[in-house]
């Protein structure tokens, strides 16, 4: 169950109407911004102290009561993804910027603004008003592309969102298939014991304890000459811990744990909506890391896809032994490019915070394209190193590996270099270990379910792989 979110008319072409502007004001923009409109609207910003904060948005009213211009506050630097601070705060009707953009920063206005009209109401027993201010926006944007990256976030945020026992291995098969169809893709899925006759043995212990059956979902869409794009997501649908069973609130929010699935199905979806030459191909491991009889055990040695046993050291450390048997299989097709997506680790969030999306590869020029990609888009996404010296952590003295080392130390880092061990190291090969999570609310970023990398990862993929 998703909710319909997607709202196609946020957005008027610009044929030369008046609309009530928006000025974006930083604090060096604001005193000649007060000079210029001196008087009654400049008086009207001081007596509201006005100073262009960040995030402050401030609505000038004209001499009927209607609105005549809306502030938004910039801090130091312009951020156009400040319009997400908007729809919600002003009025339906029709509004423009007051300076014209350049075509890309427009379009992040534009993404910030489609942002700004997110709720997530699929449980509302009454659902909260709709109708929301339209932005003028210029002839020639690329509105098919704006509109699908912004549907994309919605569809991570609305899988993220949807509780597990909507959103459990059957209602990510039901998602994928929901969207793979709307695009003509057929959906191809391994469910239950057949992961074990069809040498998916990981992914099948680690879901095999949960009422709904594991299972591995797959579809591919494209020209198959295209260059062949390979994503891969981390879909526990929910994260108990299993037998090493979270503690405390550690459990809250763990519907969240299948937000690399929700963030590669967004990133498949802008792909395909916006008709990218690339051959896509998605794999995603849908589970539950449940405990019950037939859980997996510390201790335990498992054999994975590729051959190499496993001793499992926690079985809280599940979504890298389904991504093990994920990146496997998405080796086989030699991919020019393999991005995995997961919310793999606690230490991730030590590291860099909430908001920043650490990632790895061996592939210098990819990790300086990505970087760039993300600095464009402002998609926070950080590099990490796949730290050599810590690989021995990894050893075991009884199986070929363990899952995870017996240290404290640089836990992102060490699940990064597990997944590794799956990977040709030639490979161009990206792992993301999001949080996919706004536990506190920004403009256009409210508390729940969020995609993270998927702008980044689109730019990265149009730029450098679509042909
Ligand atoms: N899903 C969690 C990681 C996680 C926790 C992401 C909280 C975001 C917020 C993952 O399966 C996990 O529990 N990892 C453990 C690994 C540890 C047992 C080696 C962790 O990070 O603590
Ligand atoms: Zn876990
Ligand atoms: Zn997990």
């Amino acid at each position: 169950m998703v909710a319909d979110s997607f709202l196609p008319d946020l957005f008027v072409p610009d044929k030369g109407r008046p609309a009530c502007p928006i000025f974006l004001l930083t604090k060096q923009d604001l005193p000649n911004w007060l000079k210029a409109h001196a008087g009654r609207n400049a008086a009207w910003a001081q007596s509201n102290d006005f100073t262009a904060q960040s995030g402050r948005v401030l609505m000038i009213p004209d001499k009927s009561g209607g609105v005549e211009a809306v502030l938004v506050g910039q801090g130091e630097a312009v951020d156009y993804m400040s319009l997400g601070a908007v729809p919600k705060a002003v009025p339906a009707g029709t509004y423009r910027l007051a300076d014209d953009l350049e075509l890309p920063d427009m379009a992040q206005a534009a993404h910030g603004w489609m942002l700004g009209t997110y709720s997530f109401d699929t449980y509302r027993s009454r659902p909260r008003k709709k109708e929301f201010p339209q932005l003028v926006m210029p002839k020639q944007a690329d509105m098919t592309k704006i509109l699908a990256l912004g549907e994309a976030v919605f569809l991570a945020r609305d899988l993220i969102n949807t509780p597990a026992a909507d959103m459990g291995p059957i209602g990510l098969e039901a998602a994928t298939r929901e969207l793979a169809e709307k695009h003509g893709a057929p959906v191809h899925v391994i469910a239950g014991d057949d992961l074990v006759t069809q040498n998916y043995p990981l992914i099948h212990a680690v879901g095999r304890a949960a009422y709904e059956a594991p299972r591995f979902i797959e579809f591919s869409w494209g020209d198959e000459k295209h260059p062949k794009v390979t994503l891969v997501g981390k879909g526990v649908c929910f994260d108990s811990g299993g037998l090493n069973i979270k503690t405390g609130n550690y459990m809250d929010i763990m519907k969240k744990d299948m937000g690399g699935a929700a963030n590669v199905l967004a990133l498949a979806s802008a792909i395909m909506q916006t008709g990218l030459k690339v051959r896509l191909r998605v794999l995603i491991g849908a589970v539950e890391n449940a405990i019950g009889p037939d859980a997996f055990r510390p201790g335990d040695i498992l054999p994975s896809r590729n051959g190499m046993t496993v001793e499992i050291g926690n079985t809280d450390a599940e979504g890298r032994l389904v991504l093990a048997d994920l990146l496997t299989e998405a080796e086989t097709e030699a991919p020019d490019l393999l991005v995995d997506m997961a919310t793999l680790t606690g230490a991730a969030r030590v590291a860099l915070g909430p908001e920043v999306a650490p990632f790895y590869t061996h592939d210098e020029k990819l990790a300086e394209a990505l970087a760039n990609a993300s600095r464009a888009c402002r998609d926070a996404m950080w590099r990490m190193p796949l730290w050599a010296g810590y690989d021995g952590w990894l050893g075991s003295k009884i199986a070929d590996v363990n899952h995870i080392s017996s240290g404290p130390f640089a836990g992102s880092v060490v699940a990064a270099l597990f997944l590794a061990r799956f990977v040709s190291k030639k490979r161009a090969w990206v792992h993301c270990d999001v949080y996919a999570w706004n536990a506190k609310p920004r403009a256009g970023h409210p508390v729940g379910g969020e995609a993270q990398g998927v702008l980044a990862l689109y730019h990265l993929i149009e730029q450098n792989y679509a042909s």
